[in-house]
């Protein structure tokens, strides 16, 4: 069998609720195709935390296992989605005087100032995922993209970093190593989402993505073409089902077949108001309730969610950036008025964000569950057309970059 190497990329996200694994194929025109996809369902993680290695081990196993037989590869490495409450984001900046030839900026000085952009204080139990660009200063010239080959003396850049809880990462690094499988990049959620599902255009002009999982809601922030705010809210679609069954003492399993068959999360959406069964608990005869009574347990947590992602983006300034509105992506956005409630809330367009940008059995992967590992998929496809990266097997790669970082600083 075939095995993963520069022509296939495989992603594998690890959600609240299951594992999904996408196997793409680079074609000969160099598009990306699906060509295989395994799922799982997981109950080894809490709020995008492993809580139960050997049960994370054996739903990626299957998942992959899946995967495999459908794709005819053996797989050996994956790009993994990193999500929960864990995350932290900060923006920073760095500053080197240019020491390239003739005062031309060089692929060294911008090493180093994306470097000298890392030395931030982190706390120990803490480690970097992500630094990305967001725009050089030549010379005092801002908003640049490119500084390579111009000719300036000094070189800042302005990044944005994203970190994430050390033993979190262990974690996921030890499940997915012990189902057989090394991680080529650890990668954060929204981040992968957003590869599939914002425009260009978007990106540029401002938007706000919004995943809302089972356990937690992940968002990201793109202005003038680059994330500039990630954050994970500890609130996601679960909640709505621990709301009905909280209120209306029903079993979980019941609340969370009522929320997705009648849930609606706008009370002014709802017109017919046809009475829905709701099963008790300890043998009593099940209730009767209207559509608008469980729009009443729903609503305030869907604005509960939409407001405190509004209240963030106020705090760091972002509310009015946002100038091409909200995308939904993940489980919660498939409830009935969810995409009206986040537009009254921050007083823009929202829509539900779909991967696009994939061919082969795309169709196939539609749903809400698949985008994050869609995006992880184009991911790795664009890092590997950046550079031909050799997969690693295990740790090493991973935490060797990790350590070098706080060698630094
Ligand atoms: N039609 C629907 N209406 C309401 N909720 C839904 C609907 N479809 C799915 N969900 C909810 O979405 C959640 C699962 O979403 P998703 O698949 O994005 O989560 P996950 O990736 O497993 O979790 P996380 O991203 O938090 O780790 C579950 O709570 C599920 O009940
Ligand atoms: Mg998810």
């Amino acid at each position: 069998m075939p095995r993963t190497e520069d022509k296939y990329i495989v992603a594998l996200d690890i959600g609240t609720s299951k594992v999904c694994v996408l196997v793409g194929e680079i074609g000969d025109r160099g598009q990306l195709e699906i060509i295989g996809k395994g799922t799982a369902p997981m109950k080894g993680t809490r709020r995008g935390n492993i809580i139960n290695l050997d049960q994370g081990i054996d739903a990626v196993k299957k998942a992959v296992d899946e995967a495999e037989v459908m794709a005819g590869l053996q797989i050996d490495s994956v790009y993994v989605g990193v999500a929960g409450d864990h995350i932290r984001s900060v923006n920073s900046r760095g500053v080197v005087s240019v020491m390239g030839k003739h005062k031309e900026v060089s692929r060294e000085d911008i090493d180093r100032v994306i470097e000298a952009s890392k030395s931030i204080n982190i706390p120990g139990e803490l480690e970097l995922l992500h630094v990305i660009p967001r725009e050089f200063v030549v010379d005092g010239q801002d908003g640049i993209h490119d500084p390579l080959g111009m000719t300036a003396t000094r070189l800042e850049a302005n990044v944005h970093i994203v970190t994430g809880a050390r033993t979190h990462n262990q974690n996921i690094l030890t499940c997915v190593n012990r189902a057989g499988i090394a991680v080529q990049e650890l990668v954060l959620e929204q981040l992968a989402a957003a590869e599939c599902t914002l425009t260009q255009d978007e990106r540029e002009m401002g938007v706000l993505l919004m995943d809302i999982g089972g356990g937690t809601t992940d968002y990201a922030v793109f202005l003038e073409g680059n994330v500039v705010h990630t954050n994970v809210l500890p609130v996601g679609a679960g909640h709505f089902t621990s709301d009905i069954s909280v209120v209306l003492r029903t079993p979980m399993e019941d609340a969370e077949r009522i929320k997705k068959r009648y849930g609606c999360a706008l009370g002014s959406l709802v017109t017919e108001d046809d009475p829905i069964e709701v099963p008790t608990v300890g043998g009593r005869a099940p209730k009767i309730l209207s559509k608008h009574e469980l729009t009443n347990i729903l609503e305030p947590r869907a604005a509960e969610i939409a407001k405190l992602v509004y209240r963030d983006l106020e705090k760091v300034g972002l509310d009015k950036e946002i100038r091409s509105g909200v995308v939904l992506v993940g489980g919660g956005a498939e409830m009935d008025g969810m995409i009206e409630i986040v537009e009254q809330v921050f007083d823009q367009s929202a829509r539900k964000g779909t991967p696009r940008g994939l061919g082969g059995l795309s169709d196939t992967v539609n749903g809400p569950e698949w985008t994050a590992a869609a995006g992880l998929l184009l991911w790795g496809y664009r890092a590997q057309s950046k550079v031909k990266k050799q997969p690693v097997r295990g740790l090493a790669k991973v935490a060797q970059s990790f350590r070098s970082l706080f060698a630094g600083g």
